[in-house]
């Protein structure tokens, strides 16, 4: 960590910037020093007095304020910090920020910016969960931007209550001192996600596929790396960006997507969410096969390596934690454990992908997944989320394991 973290701390316009003034002091305490720029909706709620009696410096309010410009200037007060932690972060701030808006002194600095971002959404559940709010979130995590909370319980707003209420400011100041010292709790780690399908092909011009999207695989990738690991994602022909601080390696055909799993290991976990197919052409056409009106071409198909079950059943050389994915459409369960045993990996994600599943649009290629947990200790259900949400919560059990150096995971 750096001697004295300089943290600018913009505050937007919602009620959680009470707790603001808390942070200011939480912040100080760990040894940083604060500078805070606040927009002119967060002064409906605390003045610039307060939030300037416990930082100990000038709080900046204006994009035009001609002397502050002179002193500082809107580029220098991003510039002259570790960090900028936005807290709260209301919807407004956060949309901005997702399209580059720069309309006031707090958008202006965001945009201006090149240090680490931590943001602390505050709003209303219905806001947090609006699909423009989605986009925009996902956007900004995309974009490297950091998050601490939402968490979930009341609102403000009476009789209100879901996710949308600000992380603690003691949850916060800890989220900045790890960012500040660049740990998560996957530091150290070398995570291995595979992703989306693979091709296999049958002449010059055809190919084998199925409908993954490798939207899971690469939200898990980003939120690996999110949490400090060093990521190594193979995926085979997505129409997806690369997660930010990823080292992608493209590939096309399942017997491509097993050499570069292997040439990447060691890894310390190995997450395989690719939809490998299962079956290639028995022999490859070295021209395109032409339709000459008489009997059609025969298709020979001969199984693909299974990537999971090889790297599971290493001896030397196989990553402490190997998990496997498991789509079904019936029997998701009773299937995905006779799965988990015969692939000899150590966890399953299974998901039900059948109409049934009731997740509009479907599971393969949609944005939400419902997935069971599956390990040595048993079956844990987790709720219907997005699949962003599916990653962090599998980042987090996977660092809780490995705290854990004693039991299997
Ligand atoms: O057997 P099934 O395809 O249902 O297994 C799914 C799991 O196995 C997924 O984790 C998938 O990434 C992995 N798999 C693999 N190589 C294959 C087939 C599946 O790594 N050839």
């Amino acid at each position: 960590m750096l001697a004295t973290p300089r943290i600018l701390l913009i505050i937007g316009g919602g009620i959680a910037a009470y707790k603001s003034l808390d942070l200011i002091r939480r912040l100080k305490e760990r040894g940083a020093a604060v500078r805070v720029v606040m927009t002119s909706a967060a002064q409906h709620f605390i003045t610039p007095l307060a939030a300037g009696a416990l930082s100990h410096d000038t709080v900046f309010t204006e994009l035009f304020d001609r002397e502050a410009e002179q002193d500082v200037g809107h580029i220098r007060l991003s510039r002259e910090a570790d960090l900028v932690l936005v807290a709260p972060a209301t919807a407004d701030l956060m949309a901005k920020m997702a399209h580059g808006l720069a309309d006031d002194l707090a958008s202006a600095v965001l945009l201006a910016n090149t240090r680490p971002v931590l943001l602390a959404p505050a709003m209303n559940p219905a806001m947090w969960a609006n699909p423009a709010t989605r986009r925009n979130a996902a956007q900004l995590a995309a974009d490297g931007v950091r998050f601490v909370g939402p968490n979930a319980g009341a609102m403000a707003e009476r009789g209100e209550d879901g996710p949308g209420r600000m992380a603690e400011p003691l949850e916060i100041a800890d989220a900045a001192a790890r960012l500040l010292a660049g740990e998560g709790p996957l530091t150290g780690r070398h995570v291995l996600v595979t992703s989306g399908p693979t091709h296999e092909p049958i002449d010059p011009v055809r190919y084998i596929a199925n409908r993954s999207s490798g939207k899971q695989g690469h939200a898990i990738a980003a939120a690996a790396a999110r949490a400090g690991a060093r990521v190594t994602l193979v995926s085979g022909p997505v129409n997806l960006p690369d997660p930010f601080g990823v080292d992608v390696r493209r590939v096309e055909s399942a017997r491509e997507m097993l050499a570069a799993v292997e040439a990447a290991l060691p890894a310390d976990i190995a997450i395989f969410a690719a939809a490998v197919a299962d079956w290639r052409a028995a022999s490859e056409a070295g021209e395109k096969m032409k339709k000459d009106g008489g009997a059609l071409p025969p298709l020979a198909l001969i199984e693909n390596p299974d990537i999971l079950a090889t790297i599971a059943h290493r001896g030397e050389g196989r990553p402490r934690l190997v998990i496997g994915f498991a789509a079904e459409t019936q029997n998701v369960v009773a299937y995905a454990q006779a799965k988990r045993a015969r692939k000899g990996c150590d966890w399953i994600l299974a998901n039900d992908v059948s109409a049934r599943s009731g997740i509009a649009g479907g599971v393969m290629g949609g944005d939400s997944n419902a997935v069971h947990l599956i390990t040595a200790a048993g079956v844990e259900a987790w709720p219907t989320a997005s699949k962003g949400a599916v990653a962090e919560r599998l980042v987090a059990r996977i660092a809780a394991s490995l705290d854990q150096p004693e039991t299997s995971p």
